[in-house]
């Protein structure tokens, strides 16, 4: 190319084509001497971004608004999406419109969409717009939070919003880090994440502080209808743990603990930690918080309470009594991310005493160090990963936006939806409510054989109209209500009961 001549070009947006021209340019002339097509690997940048992160707003708010039109289930078989999907990642880059078109071809038809109205499975999953716009600008920002200096807003923004939240749950001031004593919260992925991280500081502060402990002769204590993640934490803690017998109510009690403490300690044993459920997974029982907590205090045993879905109705006073005894807990966990309208992951838990878990998990690399350590919290060593996302934005957009008043609508609503349900199936005499309706969840049964309840079950879900999930308690085959979507409105609810007394009643399919 000759020194008087200059290549421009343009492309249209969306486009992975544009045109360059080649220009002649004299004093004060311009010449064009050709043009060409040229494909070029296109990337996407700001202003694409601007346009396709619209549409993908756009797309997102179309899917929420007409989620009621979509089978709650979908109807793919395993290995569906091999046949839908190229062999190998593209060479060159795919234009923004093909991608966008096939999330309704490749990925729908294999959702099962936990917020449609009609989902009443397990427990809730958040969802909010605000969360949602929260989640973006987290993307956004990619800080990796391990320390304080690595982005002290992540750090700064989760321990104020650690403190709004846990005094939205009357929680004892020693959790609060405005107490400035050594409690305080963090957030982790999931309460799984919470229960392994107190067990294993618990492990940890025995192993430290009891003359004689080993590894093999610690015990954990739970109850037989807490979730599985506990059982896990002790398999990957390397403890035995007992499933102690809950009650008739299915709420594990001060005297059933003691006698397991007594049995233990005279075979050598040593007791470690005990984690209580607030809201189990089968029915959402309580476990007595009072009489256990007594019994942890005086015989130094740390108290880890799981409310993984329970704890996000600690914010309305009606239901705050369930957290009575919560003073006794060293540790205490509950899901945001489960019924407080911020979308997964937000599992929020609070320590008593933070040494216990910084200690325990402290390994401190030349490039992690900082020159503030020590000032304020390094996150990375509360939890098990290093890295973190700046997952308190989440509840910082939530709380601002709904407050706290909005939120305990939010529950209350959900809460006497439950109720409606509850009150069909006590009005139809082939049912059976198995035990207390307690918040968002109905557990109920067919009277009759398990054998025909396990059908019954089936033949709901293979019809796809709504969603449920069973469980076993002692022996006895339960189907589970769950009122999750924040969606779900009474005509949704008086939907769910029909289809049920439908399949019942063996009219359909
Ligand atoms: C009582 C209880 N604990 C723990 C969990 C596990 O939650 P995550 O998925 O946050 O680990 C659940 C899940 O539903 C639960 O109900």
């Amino acid at each position: 190319m000759a020194c008087n001549q200059k290549e421009v070009s343009c492309a249209c947006q969306g486009s992975n084509i544009k045109t360059v021209a080649l220009l002649q340019l004299n004093s004060n002339k311009v010449k064009a001497l050709g043009t060409r097509l040229v494909l070029f690997e296109k990337k996407m940048e700001a202003a694409d971004f601007r346009k396709c992160g619209k549409e993908l707003v756009d797309l997102i708010a179309n899917y929420m608004e007409n989620i009621r039109q979509r089978p709650v289930l979908p109807d793919v078989q395993p290995g569906y999406m091999r046949e839908l999907l190229p062999k190998e990642a593209p060479e060159k880059p795919e234009r923004w419109e093909d991608v966008l078109k096939d999330i309704e071809r490749v990925v729908m038809p294999g959702m099962t969409h936990w917020n449609s109205p009609h989902f009443h499975a397990y427990f809730p999953t958040g969802n909010s717009y605000p969360a949602m716009c929260a989640d973006m600008l987290i993307s956004a920002l990619t800080c990796i939070g391990f320390t304080w200096k690595s982005s002290p807003a992540c750090t700064e923004m989760e321990m104020v919003m650690m403190d709004w939240l846990g005094k939205a749950l009357q929680l004892p001031e020693e959790f609060l880090f405005e107490s400035n004593g050594p409690g305080g919260g963090v957030i982790q992925g999931t309460a799984s994440e919470a229960t392994l991280v107190a067990l294993l500081a618990a492990r940890s502060r025995t192993l430290v502080l009891t003359k004689d402990a080993k590894l093999e002769n610690l015990v954990a204590y739970t109850s037989d209808q807490s979730h599985s993640s506990v059982e896990r934490a002790a398999l990957l803690g390397a403890v035995e743990i007992r499933l102690l017998p809950a009650d008739e109510q299915l709420s594990l009690r001060g005297d059933t603990l003691e006698k397991a403490i007594q049995e233990d300690i005279a075979k050598g044993k040593i007791p470690f930690i005990v984690v209580a459920t607030l809201g189990t997974t089968n029915t959402c029982a309580f476990d007595n918080l009072l009489e256990l907590g007594r019994i942890c205090k005086r015989e130094k045993i740390w108290l880890h309470v799981d409310a993984a879905y329970a704890g996000s109705s600690f914010i309305c006073p009606e239901f705050r009594p369930f957290l009575d005894g919560i003073e006794y807990a060293d540790s205490f966990n509950f899901n945001p991310h489960k019924w407080l309208l911020v979308n997964f992951d937000c599992s929020a838990m609070w320590v008593k005493n933070r040494m216990e878990i910084t200690e325990a998990f402290s390994v401190n690399p030349t490039y992690l160090k900082h020159d503030k350590e020590g000032q304020i919290p390094d996150y990375r060593h509360w939890q098990i990963p290093l890295g973190r996302r700046f997952r308190s934005l989440k509840l910082w957009f939530v709380l601002r936006m709904y407050g706290i008043e909005g939120l305990r609508k939010h529950i209350r609503a959900q809460v006497r939806l439950a109720k409606e349900f509850e009150k069909y199936v006590e009005s139809d005499d082939r049912f059976e409510i198995v035990t207390p309706v307690h918040l968002g969840l109905v557990c109920f049964r067919r009277k009759g054989p398990n054998s025909a309840n396990e059908r019954l079950m089936k033949r709901i879900n293979d019809r796809r109209k709504i969603h449920m999930t069973p469980t076993i308690v002692r022996d006895s085959f339960i189907l589970r209500f769950a009122v999750c979507s924040r969606y779900t409105t009474l005509e949704d609810i008086d939907f769910a009961w029909r289809e049920i007394q439908l399949v019942s009643s063996g009219m359909v399919p």
